[in-house]
């Protein structure tokens, strides 16, 4: 007699549904997505197969779209023209730049999204880094402040979460100051807590054309070979406001999910970034695997991991799949 036979739980689909330990819906999917100026615009990107940069006037049909197959959250990425950008970055302060302009457009249209603004200089700094750069070197407190009133820029258009992208030390507490003393204390603020310097960036850099002129990252971003650093983040953040905290990436770092996971008491949020859609739609095109199921697994495995929300550029193609599956 065998009294331990596993396989009788996963003898037909019924009985497998009935005891699945991980559950995914569209409610913990985010959709990035991309906004350019002009009009007009939809500018497919090279190396993410299906993803497209959407002017303006094009939004709303896109979004449409997105909202029908459930998704509720997005967030939003401006690719702003070269003429704009500086080695200020003082595009990202204009309160009728591109990313204000979006965050109006999107709350009259479709006033049940929830959208996640990136708090970070590099798409509108001419040096493609995240922070001010002085004689080479990243400065952190005269970015963190401008970073903070970039949220409230954020806040004032409508947004519902701003997100710190940037790394710096102390941007969290700066823009939960600002954002109170301005009358935004229902502003949330999802911080990327945990944010790896990063090869699976690549594909994003293209879609915003802001990889950095000189040098790499690893001054503010971190060094992929640290988990312990990551709790340190993740803690600083919570105590300094953040009312979620992200992982980013997430395929190759499901073990710092989890870690967070059982290290804070707010959301943990992972970020399934360009470079790993990438892989999985071209070795999917390829003929690799199929492409529905390897989305499916790798977003479930982000899931068991310990994410409560993840940022994925499958969101709105996920949210179909389960539609089709629990009609
Ligand atoms: C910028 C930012 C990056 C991503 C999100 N915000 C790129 C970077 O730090 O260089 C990456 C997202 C992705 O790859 O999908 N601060």
């Amino acid at each position: 007699m065998n009294l331990e036979r596993p396989r009788r739980l996963r003898r037909t689909a019924t009985i497998r549904e009935s005891v699945a330990e991980t559950q995914l819906s569209a409610a913990n999917l985010v959709l990035p997505f991309f906004v350019t100026e002009g009009s007009g615009r939809e500018e497919a990107i090279a190396t993410m197969p299906g993803i497209s940069r959407w002017s303006l006037d094009r939004l709303p049909a896109y979004l449409e779209k997105v909202a029908k197959t459930g998704i509720r959250s997005v967030a939003l990425f401006p690719k702003i023209d070269d003429a704009k950008k500086d080695s200020t970055a003082k595009e990202a302060l204009n309160p009728d730049g591109l990313v204000p302009r979006t965050v109006r457009e999107i709350k009259t249209n479709f006033p049940e999204l929830a959208i996640y603004t990136d708090i970070a200089l590099d798409p509108f700094s001419s040096d493609g880094h995240d922070g001010l750069v002085h004689n080479g070197e990243i400065v952190n407190d005269l970015t963190v402040e401008i970073l903070a009133r970039m949220a409230v820029i954020h806040a004032e258009a409508g947004a519902d979460f701003v997100s710190p992208s940037d790394m710096m030390d102390g941007r969290v507490g700066a823009m939960r100051r600002l954002l109170d003393e301005r009358g935004y204390s229902n502003v949330g603020i999802m911080s990327y807590g945990a944010k790896y310097a990063s090869c699976f960036y690549g594909p994003f850099r293209d879609a915003l054309d802001s990889a950095p002129k000189a040098g790499d990252k690893k001054t503010y971003q971190m060094d992929f070979r640290n988990v312990k650093e990551a709790l340190r983040e993740v803690r600083l953040d919570a105590a300094e406001g953040a009312d979620g905290v992200m992982v980013k990436p997430a395929g190759a770092y499901l073990d710092v999910i989890r870690a967070v996971k059982e290290h804070v008491d707010i959301p943990v949020a992972a970020y399934q970034v360009s470079g790993e859609y990438a892989m999985l739609k071209f070795a999917a095109e390829k003929g690799i695997f199929a492409g529905e199921r390897v989305m499916e697994e790798s977003l479930y495995a982000i899931r068991r991991a310990g994410a409560d929300l993840i940022f994925t550029y499958f969101a709105a193609e996920m949210a179909e799949l389960l539609n089709r599956r629990q009609p």
